[in-house]
């Protein structure tokens, strides 16, 4: 009796123990998953009930709130160019600056000269598409000032630029929460120097892009009858609410952006509009204050203000890579976070030998099993959702 006492007590203690525990990690995590949880329960009810963003026209208008100054934008100054590059858009021929089917803008920083090298011998080389995909690209880079190592930098982008003749530079610091400026950089520099552009492309210089399927992509739309009108494409977050932790990189402040959600928008490492959107969005930037420092967001306001709302693709990824798998590079548009491999990737995905493989009625029912295995396990959050297995 007084064994199997002390054998009961013995369990509850451990049970005791246990829930004391688990407790005590529910606590310490509350205040995070409490904030997590609520705000995003906040977002969605504000994005699917409420779903206007009436709000932004007025609130962000600084035209009808103020006269702007001369020169200005905003009611702050606009950078001037440090590296321009006016004509690049009609260059070549003469002739194919009217039929540029795409604009590939890409967001760099100064020190990042292996990366837009990488980017130069593979899927950003102009002449590869022109002579095997017989399509007009253009490419430029998009770069602030270095803040601490300006002289030296700025000699070996000078002499970059030099060889290669694609670099566009203002004079701002090359800063994350300077990403807005950048934005509105893409966007008059699009306006002033590349109006005829089909597409304008918007890329982070860590992205991997599979020029072949893009092209094909946009052919395609360019086939219809109708016209490509109101066309914004990229991986879209819907009812994303403002992040409120300050230790955050994506830190907003209630006095910079009040409302519970932010209207919709796609992730700003590629996306892809169409001419006619570039322009409205560039009218936007015109108008609207700028304060908000993530440019994805920025632009979504600029979007949502012109009445232009994000589509998605399945292939267009947010975060993370995309599996290496013949499967996966029949379709992939984007993938993010190649900083390394995007010589090995761009080898391994444009093989026309590989590239076959999913071709036919076999290979398409292999490659769906494939891709489904892939992209379809649960908690796998990296790149493209399960439904792309099935596209
Ligand atoms: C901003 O206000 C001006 C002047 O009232 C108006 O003409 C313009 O259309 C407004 N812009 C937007 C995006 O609401
Ligand atoms: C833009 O918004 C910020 C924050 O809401 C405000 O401090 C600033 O004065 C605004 N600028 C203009 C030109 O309206
Ligand atoms: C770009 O593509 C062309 C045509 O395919 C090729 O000849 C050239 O070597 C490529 N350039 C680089 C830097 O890889
Ligand atoms: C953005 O660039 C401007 C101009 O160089 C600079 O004054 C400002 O401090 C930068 N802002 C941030 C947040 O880095
Ligand atoms: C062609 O464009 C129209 C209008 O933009 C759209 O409604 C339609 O779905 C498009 N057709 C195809 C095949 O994409
Ligand atoms: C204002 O907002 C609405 C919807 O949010 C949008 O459709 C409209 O085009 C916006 N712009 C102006 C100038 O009113």
């Amino acid at each position: 009796m007084f064994m199997n006492f002390r054998r009961i007590h013995k369990c509850q203690v451990v049970q005791l123990l246990t829930a004391c525990m688990v407790l005590c990690v529910v606590m310490v995590s509350w205040e995070e998953l409490d904030h997590h949880v609520v705000s995003h329960m906040r977002s969605y009810t504000y994005r699917y009930l409420v779903n206007s963003y009436d709000f932004l026209n007025s609130s962000f208008n600084i035209t009808s709130n103020r006269h702007r100054k001369d020169g200005s934008t905003n009611g702050l100054v606009t950078y001037p160019y440090l590296i321009n590059h006016p004509g690049k858009c009609a260059w070549g021929d003469g002739k194919s600056g009217d039929d540029v089917l795409l604009l590939l803008f890409v967001k760099s920083s100064p020190e990042n000269f292996e990366r837009r090298q990488a980017i130069r011998d593979t899927w950003g080389n102009e002449s590869f598409v022109f002579s095997e995909l017989g399509a007009t690209v253009r490419m430029v880079f998009a770069l602030g000032v270095d803040a601490k190592r300006r002289s030296r930098v700025q000699r070996a982008l000078l002499q970059e630029d030099q060889t290669y003749g694609d670099l566009i530079q203002q004079d701002f610091l090359d800063t994350f929460h300077n990403l807005t400026a950048k934005l509105i950089t893409q966007f008059h520099w699009v306006h002033e120097y590349c109006p005829q552009a089909r597409f304008l492309m918007s890329a982070d210089d860590d992205i991997f892009v599979h020029m072949p399927n893009l092209v094909k992509y946009l052919r395609q739309l360019l086939s219809n009858k109708s016209g490509v009108k109101d066309f914004w494409v990229g991986h879209v977050h819907r009812g994303a609410p403002p992040v409120r932790r300050k230790e955050s990189k994506y830190h907003v402040p209630y006095d910079l952006y009040p409302w519970p959600s932010y209207p919709d928008y796609t992730a700003g490492a590629g996306y892809v509009v169409s001419g006619d959107v570039a322009s409205k969005i560039y009218q936007a930037t015109q108008v609207l204050n700028s304060s908000i420092y993530i440019d994805d967001v920025f632009m979504g306001i600029c979007a949502k203000a012109m009445g232009v709302s994000p589509q998605e693709h399945v292939y267009f990824s947010g975060e993370g890579k995309a599996p290496y798998h013949p499967c996966i590079y029949d379709h992939m548009i984007t993938s993010h976070g190649h900083a390394t491999d995007v010589r090995s990737l761009w080898q391994a995905a444009t093989d026309p030998a590989v590239y076959g493989k999913a071709r036919g009625f076999m290979g398409n029912l292999y490659c769906t099993a494939v891709r489904a295995m892939m992209l379809c396990r649960p908690y796998y959050q990296n790149s493209y959702s399960c439904m792309a297995a099935f596209t």
